[in-house]
């Protein structure tokens, strides 16, 4: 396993995702343990972008519950269907919020929040088992290239 990233300079963020998601497929690989993979891959992202707050909320039981993350402290439990985590997991589909503002239900970890995305993460039978969830202090910063860039890494965990 490498011990560090390389990250190209740019802002060109498809520039950065074509390079960052085969460092994290080479990261996870051979590596079972699911908090050790996702705590590595909430840190990748992080150090490659910068976001506010990037992590994954987990299912447990019956409701969303917090994982490893980068960034500060955070909501620990969601409900299904409640804020964009919430919606994710029940739409099973990723979420894009150019304004949190206007989102109905959002949940506000941080006032400093000010768009968002949230990609689900299926395993191998369809079941949505967790959302992967950035968080940024500008408005509108999220385009589908997060959308493609994060549901690729979402398919490199439902490959543990
Ligand atoms: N804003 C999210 C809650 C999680 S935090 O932003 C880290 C939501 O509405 O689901």
């Amino acid at each position: 396993m490498a011990e560090t990233l390389s990250i190209p300079q740019t802002a060109n963020r498809q520039a950065i995702y074509d390079s960052l998601i085969p460092q994290i497929a080479a990261l996870v690989e051979g590596e079972p343990d699911l908090v050790a993979n996702l705590a590595n891959i909430a840190a990748a992202l992080k150090e490659a972008f910068g976001f506010f707050w990037v992590g994954f909320y987990l299912k447990k039981d019956n409701q969303l519950v917090l994982g490893p993350f980068q960034g500060p402290i955070a909501c620990t439990r969601i409900a299904f269907g409640k804020g964009v985590c919430g919606a994710s997991y029940t739409r099973r589909e990723t979420i894009l919020v150019p304004d949190v503002e206007q989102f109905p239900g959002h949940i506000a970890c941080s006032s400093a929040s000010k768009s968002e995305i949230v990609v689900p993460v299926f395993d191998r039978s369809g079941n949505v088992t967790m959302v992967l969830d950035v968080d940024s202090d500008q408005l509108n910063d999220f385009s589908e290239v997060d959308a493609n860039g994060l549901e690729q890494i979402a398919q490199l965990i439902t490959n543990f």
